[in-house]
C-alpha cells in the first residue's frame, strides 16, 4: 500500500502529555500509557486514530471509563475511537515480548539488556499512539525492572526520582521538559557502566555527559566522549546553538539496524560508532565515531527542536544534519587540504552509492512523493544528496548568508514540525533572495548532467563557458525542468596559476579567482573578459553541485589540472578522469580479448603523472593517497552501458599491477617515509600518512615478491594499531598469498571483540579471491549469525556489494545465495533484509546472460508468500523499473 505526500492531513487530535509506565520483563513487558488528547482546531475530523503493531491490548479507558469491544475498532495496525469528545484522557495497557522482537524496532533485548528504536515507526510497537512526527507531547516515564539484572534505567530528559521496590525490583522516573514526537522516545534498562564528565557550556551552565557501554568496553569510550565535547563546542561557535538539557547520554548497543539514533537526551548508538581504542579500531572507525557522535548531537536542534511534519520531509532533518556533521569534521581537521580531503570523500560516496541509486529503480527525490515503507527511504539520496542540497544554499548565499537563514529558521520554527519548504523559505527570506527554482532539487529525482563547452577569442580576449543541463527521466517524472545549479569555476594560466577573473555582468570582488556561476536555464553563456591566453578551465570546483560534469578535456589539460589546480577537489578530479578514460579503454580491450589481459598497455604519461603526485612532498599524505586510488569497480561500472564485472576487475587489476611495478622504488620509499612511530593518534595528519603508506603497500602487494610479502607480514606482526594491522592483512588476502595462519592469528587475538570479528569477516568477504562457496563456508563459522545486523552486513553485504567480480560470477550462483538470504533475513529483520535486497538495483545494466539470472533471483524472492513491506517494495520496484 503506497502512501502519498499529497494526501497529508493534520492529525484529528493533539497530545499534550504522555505518562508511560514500564514493567520490564523480557518475555512479558507491561506498558501503561496515560495520554491527554484534545481535538486539533486545524482538523474537522473527530476520530482518534492510534497506531499499534505487534502488541496486545489488555485494557483501555477513556476519561476514566473502561471501554468494551464495541467502543473502538481494532485491527492489526490501528485502534480507532469514533466521534471522541473534545478532551480525552486515555489509559491504555498493553503487553509485548521484547525478547522475541528480532526486528530491532520498538522495544527489544540485546545481549540481555533492553533498548528501544522508535524512528521511524517503532513507537507503535511499544504502545498505542498517534505515531506521527507532527504530534508532539511532553513525556514522563516510569521504569520498573529487576535491579540485579538491569541496574541502569534510562530515558529521555532528567532523572527526577529513583528507588527500590519489592521483589528485588527498582524504579526510575524520568521527565523530558521538551515536547517531542514519539519517534524520539527512548529507554534503556541494562547492565552497563559509564564514563562521565561535567562539562561547562558557553553560557556557564554545567551539564553531565555520559557514555554508557558494557563493562568490558570502558577502555573504548574516550574518543566518543571527546567527540561529544567537541560537537557541543562547535555548535555553540558555528551556529550559536546550545545544549538545552542538564544531562546528555550516549548508549552503545551491539544489535542495531542503523548507525545511531538522536533520541532526546538519550542517543542510542550502534557500538561501531562508539567503541574505539588503537588496538581495535581503525582510522576510518575513529572518523566515523566523530562524525556520528556529531551527527546525533546536532540533531538536537536540527531534528528535535525543529522536527519534520511528516516522513516525506525526512531530508529536512537528515540532509541538514549530515551537512552539519560534514562541516564539523572538516573544521576539526582545520586545514584547507584537510577540508578538501573530507570533501573528496563525500564526492566518492555520492558516486559510489547515490548516483547509482538516483539512476536505478529506487530513484526518488530528496523529498519523496510516495513510499510503501518509510524505512526504505533512509537513503543516500535523502541523507547525502540532501546534504549537498543544503551545501548549495551555503555556496549560493555565502557562509554568513547561510547562518542568517539558519537563525531565521529557528526563530520561526522552534518547537514545530515543519516542511523542507519552510527551510528554503527561511534561507530565501533571511537573504532577500528568490529561491523558487531551487525547489526542484527537492522535487525532481535523478542526477543532472551539466555539459560545458568553451571558446576563446584571442582578439577580444574573451573566454566563454557555455553551460547546459539535462536530467534523465525517472519513475513518474518524464520531463525535468532546469535546476538552479551553482557551478564554481576558475581559470588556469599556462604556468598553472589562477587567473584573476572578470565575469561579464557579474559583481565579483576584484581579483577573485573562483566565481560561482548560477546555471538556471537549460543553456547559458558566461563570458570572461581580459583573458590573455587560452586558459584551462577548472569547472565545478569543490564539487559545488551534485551533478555529472561533461567536458571534453584533453589529456594535456587534465595533466595540467592534476599538477596545478589550486582547488584540491578538482585537482583530484583531474586524476580520476585520467584514470577513468584509461580504465574504460582497458575494460573494453579485456572484453574483446575474451577476458585476457595479455596485450594491455598503460601509457607512460599516466604513470609519470601518478609518480609525480606520489613523490610530491609538498602535498598532504592524505591527499596523495586519494589521488592515487583508482575509481572503484562500482564507479567504473556506472560509466558503462553494458556492465562486464569481470572485465572491469581484470582491467583495474592490470592497471594496479602495472603502477605497482613501474613505481616500485617510489612506493617503497614512500612506504618507509610515511611511518607513524610512537603512540597512536587518530589525528588527520597521522591518519593520512597511514593511509598513504598502506596504499603503497597494497600496490606493492598486487603481485608481490618475497621482500614485499615480508613487508606485509612484518607490518602485521609489529603493528601497534588496528589500522596498520588490518591493512597488512587485507593486502595479504588480496594478493592471494597463503594467509591462513595470519587470519587465524588475527581471529584468535580478537575473538572477544565483536567489532573486530566483524572486520575479520568483512575483509574476507570483500576480497576478489573469495567466491560464494567460500562465503558459505564462512557462514558456518561459529561466530557467524544472521541475527546481529553488524555481523550479517560484515559477511553478506560485503560480498554482495563490495566484491562485484565474485558476486556476478557467470553461473549465477551468488544470485541464488542473495535470494536465499534476503528471504532468511526477512523473517528475522525486514529492515536489514530490504537493504540486502537493494544489491540487485542495477540488474538491468548487465549483459543479457547475467541479467536473466538476476531476474530469476528477483522473481524467486517476489514469489514468496510472506514478504515484509520493506522487501516487497524494493523487489517490486526492481522488477518494474
Ligand atoms: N535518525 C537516525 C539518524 O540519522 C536514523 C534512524 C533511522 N532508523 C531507522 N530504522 N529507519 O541519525
Ligand atoms: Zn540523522
Amino acid at each position: 500500500q503506497t502512501i502519498f505526500r499529497k494526501d497529508y492531513t493534520p492529525p484529528a487530535f493533539l497530545v499534550d502529555t504522555v505518562e508511560l509506565g514500564f514493567d520490564l520483563h523480557p518475555e512479558r513487558t507491561i506498558v501503561a500509557n496515560r495520554i491527554t488528547l484534545r481535538q486539533n482546531p486545524a482538523s474537522k475530523r473527530r476520530d482518534i486514530v492510534l497506531h499499534g503493531e505487534d502488541i496486545e491490548l489488555v485494557q483501555l479507558r477513556m476519561n476514566g471509563q473502561l471501554l468494551g469491544k464495541d467502543d473502538y475498532l481494532l485491527d492489526h495496525a490501528t485502534l480507532t475511537i469514533k466521534k471522541a469528545p473534545a478532551q480525552v484522557v486515555l489509559e491504555i495497557e498493553t503487553l509485548c515480548a521484547p525478547v522475541q522482537n528480532t526486528t530491532l524496532s520498538g522495544l527489544y533485548v540485546s545481549n540481555g539488556n533492553f533498548f528501544t528504536q522508535c524512528e521511524a515507526e517503532g513507537f507503535r510497537r511499544i504502545t498505542f499512539f498517534p505515531d506521527r512526527p507532527d504530534v508532539m507531547a511532553k513525556y514522563t516515564v516510569m521504569l520498573r525492572a529487576d535491579k540485579a539484572s538491569y541496574p541502569v534505567l534510562l530515558s529521555n530528559g532528567n532523572l527526577i526520582e529513583q528507588g527500590d521496590l519489592d521483589d528485588g525490583r527498582h524504579y526510575a522516573k524520568w521527565e523530558d521538559p521538551f515536547k517531542k514526537p514519539s519517534y524520539l522516545f527512548a529507554l534503556v534498562a541494562a547492565r552497563l557502566v559509564c564514563q562521565e564528565e561535567t562539562f561547562t557550556l558557553a553560557d556557564g551552565r554545567d551539564v553531565l555527559l555520559q557514555v554508557w557501554v558494557e563493562e568490558g568496553n570502558l577502555d573504548k569510550t574516550d574518543y566518543a566522549m571527546q567527540s561529544l565535547k567537541n560537537s557541543i563546542r562547535w555548535d555553540e561557535e558555528r551556529f550559536n546553538l546550545e545544549l538545552d538539557l542538564d544531562r546528555f547520554m550516549i548508549v552503545a548497543v551491539g544489535d542495531f539496524n542503523m548507525g545511531a539514533m538522536e533520541n532526546k537526551g538519550l542517543n542510542i548508538f550502534n557500538t561501531k560508532f562508539v567503541l574505539a581504542n588503537p588496538r581495535t579500531a581503525t582510522d576510518i572507525d575513529y572518523a566515523g565515531i566523530e562524525a556520528v557522535v556529531g551527527h546525533e548531537y546536532f540533531h538536537n536542534w536540527t531534528g528535535n527542536r525543529v522536527t519534520c511534519r511528516d516522513w516525506f520531509q525526512l531530508s529536512l532533518k537528515e540532509g541538514l544534519t549530515v551537512f552539519r556533521d560534514q562541516e564539523f569534521s572538516a573544521d576539526m581537521i582545520g586545514t584547507d587540504t584537510g577540508r578538501a580531503v573530507t570533501r573528496i570523500d563525500q564526492v566518492r560516496t555520492l558516486r559510489q552509492a547515490q548516483f547509482p541509486e538516483d539512476a536505478g529503480p529506487m530513484s526518488h527525490p530528496v523529498r519523496p512523493d510516495s513510499f510503501v515503507e518509510i524505512n526504505n527511504f533512509y537513503t543516500v539520496t535523502v541523507y547525502e544528496k540532501g546534504a549537498e542540497v543544503v551545501r548549495m544554499y551555503q555556496t549560493l548565499l555565502g557562509r554568513d548568508g547561510f547562518r542568517k537563514g539558519m537563525d531565521l529558521y529557528f526563530k520561526r520554527h522552534d518547537g514545530q514540525a515543519v516542511e523542507c519548504d519552510d527551510f528554503r523559505a527561511a534561507m530565501a527570506d533571511a537573504n532577500g533572495r528568490d529561491l523558487g527554482q531551487f525547489e526542484r532539487w527537492y522535487s525532481q529525482a535523478g542526477t543532472p548532467v551539466v555539459t560545458a563547452r568553451t571558446r576563446y577569442d584571442a582578439v577580444k580576449r574573451n573566454f566563454d563557458i557555455i553551460l547546459s543541463q539535462r536530467c534523465a527521466p525517472s519513475a513518474g517524472q518524464q520531463d525535468k525542468l532546469p535546476f538552479h545549479i551553482p557551478v564554481a569555476v576558475g581559470l588556469l594560466g599556462a604556468s598553472g596559476q589562477d587567473l584573476p577573473l572578470t565575469l561579464e555582468g557579474g559583481k565579483h570582488a576584484k581579483g577573485a579567482t573562483t566565481i560561482v556561476l548560477e546555471l538556471t536555464e537549460q543553456e547559458q553563456i558566461f563570458r570572461f573578459r581580459n583573458v590573455d591566453e587560452r586558459p584551462t578551465p577548472s569547472i565545478l570546483r569543490d564539487f559545488s553541485a551534485p551533478v555529472v560534469l561533461e567536458y571534453d578535456y584533453t589529456d594535456d589539460e587534465l595533466l595540467h589540472l592534476f599538477s596545478h589546480d589550486s582547488d584540491p577537489v578538482n585537482r583530484w578530479e583531474a586524476g580520476q578522469r585520467l584514470a577513468m578514460e584509461r580504465l574504460l579503454k582497458l575494460t573494453a580491450q579485456v572484453a574483446a580479448a575474451g577476458g585476457s589481459d595479455a596485450n594491455l598497455k598503460l601509457d607512460p604519461t599516466f604513470i609519470n603523472a601518478q609518480r609525480a603526485v606520489l613523490t610530491d612532498e609538498t602535498l598532504d599524505a592524505a591527499f596523495r593517497e586519494l589521488a592515487l586510488i583508482l575509481p572503484s569497480e562500482t564507479i567504473i561500472a556506472e560509466q558503462m552501458d553494458v556492465v562486464d564485472p569481470q572485465a572491469i576487475h581484470t582491467a583495474r587489476q592490470f592497471m594496479r599491477r602495472t603502477i605497482g611495478a613501474a613505481l616500485k622504488e617510489e612506493l617503497i620509499a614512500q612506504y618507509h617515509a610515511n611511518q607513524t612511530p610512537g603512540d597512536y593518534s587518530p589525528d588527520a595528519l597521522s591518519a593520512g600518512k597511514r593511509a598513504l603508506k598502506n596504499l603503497c603497500l597494497s600496490y606493492l602487494m598486487v603481485a608481490p615478491d618475497m621482500a614485499e610479502l615480508k613487508l606485509a607480514q612484518q607490518q602485521f606482526e609489529k603493528a601497534g594499531n588496528m589500522t596498520d594491522r588490518s591493512a597488512a592483512l587485507v593486502a595479504m588476502i588480496h594478493s592471494g598469498a597463503a594467509t591462513g595462519p595470519y587470519l587465524q592469528n588475527f581471529y584468535e587475538d580478537f575473538e572477544g571483540e565483536a567489532l573486530v570479528v566483524d572486520k575479520w569477516f568483512a575483509m574476507q568477504a570483500a576480497a576478489p579471491t573469495t567466491n560464494v562457496a567460500a562465503v558459505r563456508q564462512l557462514m558456518a563459522h561459529p561466530a557467524f549469525t544472521l541475527k546481529n545486523p553488524n555481523r550479517a552486513r560484515s559477511l553478506i553485504f560485503n560480498f554482495t556489494n563490495a566484491n562485484p567480480s565474485q558476486f556476478h560470477a557467470a553461473d549465477g550462483s551468488a544470485y541464488d545465495f542473495w535470494a536465499e538470504h534476503v528471504i532468511k533475513l526477512d523473517a528475522i529483520n525486514p529492515q536489514v533484509a530490504a537493504r540486502l535486497a537493494r544489491a540487485m538495483d542495477r540488474w538491468r545494466r548487465y549483459a543479457p546472460a547475467l541479467q536473466a539470472k538476476m531476474k530469476q533471483a528477483l522473481e524467486k524472492v517476489a514469489a514468496r508468500a510472506k514478504l515484509s513491506n520493506d522487501v516487497l517494495e524494493v523487489i517490486s520496484k526492481a522488477l518494474a523499473n
